[in-house]
């Protein structure tokens, strides 16, 4: 049987990685969160102190370092590089500040695309980003745009930071979670957009269970059809 897909898109703070593992985990699929691929160019960057706006610097540091994607436990993507795993250090808002520009890049694109649909291949699996229904997965079984007011999705976002430790006002993070869309949908490659054949689904004031529920509903529809 062909593997099942689900691509779940959508801007920062939607909920898409929240939904889309506990998804994964009601059906029993993979779970490949893409963000946490480009954060780790991003946060690779970081720790090397390239360019992160020549993508010829970019490329050539991931010639020089051993960066693998693994499934961990708990259906994370584990990332390891030169044999650390920095899955931990991938969310902190030094590599949230420069990931957007990473991943404009086209030939870095390219490279996590490939690695991306390969894995898809393989496996029946849940994957979420920004481009995943639009240019990864475009024959997903189901393709989701997950949304959610900013100043909801900021507060979020504010409240994960506030948990790792870090503090920051809602003003700087509804500022900071709207320059990154606007990145992230304005760059010529892949942008974030909603696919045409993707249904959309605002959590603004739903329950993270609720939005699962509403996946998995139309996993089930795809399936009777
Ligand atoms: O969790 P959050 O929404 O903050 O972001 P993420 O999913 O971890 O993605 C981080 C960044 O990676 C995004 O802002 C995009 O710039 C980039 N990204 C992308 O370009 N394409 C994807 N498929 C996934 C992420
Ligand atoms: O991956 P993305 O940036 O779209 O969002 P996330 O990291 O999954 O969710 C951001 C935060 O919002 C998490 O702490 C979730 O628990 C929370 N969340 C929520 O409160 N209500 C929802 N319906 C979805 C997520």
């Amino acid at each position: 049987m062909a593997p099942v897909t689900i691509a779940i898109d959508g801007p920062a703070g939607a909920g898409k990685s929240t939904v889309a593992k506990r998804v994964a985990e009601r059906l029993n699929l993979m779970y490949v969160d893409t963000g946490a691929m480009y954060r780790a160019v991003a946060y690779l960057c970081a720790k090397e102190g390239t360019n992160v706006h020549s993508e010829k610097d970019v490329e050539a540091l991931l010639e020089q370092h051993c960066v693998s994607f693994e499934q961990g436990e708990d259906r994370t993507l584990q990332v390891v590089i030169d044999g650390v795993d920095v899955t931990s250090r991938l969310r902190e808002p030094e590599v949230s500040a420069l990931v957007s520009t990473v991943a404009a890049h086209p030939r870095i694109r390219q490279l996590l695309t490939e690695w991306q649909r390969a894995f898809a291949e393989r496996h029946s699996v849940v994957m979420d980003g920004r481009d995943i229904g639009t240019v990864v997965l475009p024959h997903a079984t189901v393709k989701v745009f997950l949304t959610a007011a900013p100043e909801e999705r900021a507060r979020r976002r504010q409240e994960e930071y506030r948990r790792m430790g870090y503090h920051v006002s809602l003003e700087d993070m509804v500022k900071s979670v709207i320059e990154r869309d606007r990145k992230d949908s304005e760059r010529s490659i892949a942008p974030l957009r909603m696919a045409d054949d993707a249904v959309r689904i605002d959590s603004t004031d739903k329950s993270i269970e609720t939005v699962v529920d509403e996946i998995v509903q139309l996993v089930e529809n795809a399936h009777v059809r």
